[in-house]
């Protein structure tokens, strides 16, 4: 039965990629691929791993669990990710794997930066966490690295609570991400409950209303570890593999996914369409917004803006019921300080560093686009 399922899940997902359903691996986080892929991959102790500057923090966290290095490279203010130039004088003779992020959807230079790794030896993996679905040069978010890893959290494109997904394009790695995957373990039955009633509360109960008290107390909780949250408390607070973190999906994911991703094409239309709106009424007032050259391919998962007094804006959201994102409100999202247990030193990045004070995500999943004009006129 868990494996019918499993099955089907693979098939929906493979269609959305154009890939093969045996090449995609499910796991219990997005992280969770990303670690199993670098493993698979031979990332160890002295390998140099590239990721942006501006990610994450469970992204360097699965690169430091292999006693690797981050090797982060500052992004671009338009695009929120690295230039091809600067990741290609981060690579050094110890760089194993280049990690190419889009960002809200957004992807950039990526074949640039492929060609070159290819010919440099080095393996390239795509951050699709917040892109399924998205397209970039006609091609889906997803296929251009020698593998890809995605999310299916709470607010990506579609949603199983907690989970992930790996796709495997090099077909050298499929061998060895297959023997990583055998150390995977099953969740416990209290995390599943867990799971269940976190869909009961976001279904049930999440509304303009109820959002910023439940997303605060949502926050709280799962920072005390005392309900299942997107990230423990100890993978905020250092750079030591949590217990248990190399899990599978459970069936009551996979049943929600195959719910979910059924659903997407609406969401998908919905999300082009309000961004577009809200790209439109912005150049209209000279206002900073994400290029309209942007708009053929990416899926807009969040619409990113900078806003100068970014407190002042949470402040008015909150006050008006809308439900503004904070993705990504540091560097190395959600930490805030001790960046030295990353390796990251802020006073090198500075255009990352100014983003993640900066930043709001416009929702983009909305009936009501209006509402979000009316709010910008504020
Ligand atoms: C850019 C990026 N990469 C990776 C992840 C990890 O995904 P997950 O929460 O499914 O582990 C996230 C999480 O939001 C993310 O924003």
């Amino acid at each position: 039965m868990h494996l019918k399922m499993e099955q089907v899940y693979k098939k929906e997902i493979a269609q959305y990629l154009k890939a093969e359903e045996d090449h995609i691996f499910l796991y219990w986080k997005g992280r969770v691929a990303l670690y199993a892929l670098l493993k698979a991959m031979g990332v160890g102790k002295d390998d140099e791993v590239i990721l942006p500057a501006f990610t994450c923090v469970v992204v360097p966290n699965a690169i430091l669990y292999l006693s690797a290095k981050p090797v982060y490279v500052d992004i671009d203010l338009t695009t929120f990710n690295p230039r091809f130039e600067d990741i290609k004088n981060a690579v050094t003779p110890h760089t194993k794997v280049i990690i190419c992020q889009n960002t809200y959807g957004l992807s950039s230079d990526i074949e640039k930066i492929t060609a070159f790794a290819k010919d440099q030896n080095i393996y390239t993996v795509e951050d699709c966490a917040h892109g399924f679905g998205g397209y970039y040069n006609q091609k889906p978010n997803g296929s251009f690295c020698d593998a890809a890893f995605f999310s299916t959290q709470w607010n990506k494109p579609f949603s199983t609570g907690t989970g992930g997904f790996a796709l495997i394009n090099n077909n050298n790695l499929l061998e060895s991400l297959q023997t990583v995957n055998q150390d995977l373990i099953n969740p416990s039955i209290k995390q599943k409950l867990s799971l269940k009633l976190l869909y009961f509360v976001r279904e049930k109960l999440i509304n303009k209303h109820s959002y910023w008290t439940l997303i605060k107390l949502y926050r709280f909780l799962s920072k005390k570890n005392m309900i299942l949250g997107s990230s423990s408390g100890e993978e905020i607070s250092s750079a030591e593999m949590p217990p248990n973190y190399f899990m599978k999906l459970s069936k009551v994911q996979i049943k929600k996914g195959i719910k979910n991703i059924r659903l997407l094409p609406k969401t998908l239309v919905a999300r082009k369409v309000n961004a577009q709106i809200y790209t439109e009424y912005l150049m209209e007032q000279g206002k900073n917004h994400v290029p309209l050259s942007f708009f053929e391919n990416h899926s807009f998962l969040k619409y990113p803006l900078l806003a100068e007094n970014r407190n002042e804006v949470f402040h008015l959201a909150e006050k008006h019921k809308i439900e503004l994102g904070d993705w990504f409100n540091s560097p190395l999202h959600p930490v805030q300080k001790d960046f030295e247990l990353w390796q990251f030193n802020p006073a090198l990045f500075p255009n990352a560093v100014y983003a993640g004070k900066h930043i709001i995500n416009l929702p983009t999943d909305i009936k009501d686009p209006e509402s979000i004009l009316q709010f910008l006129k504020i």
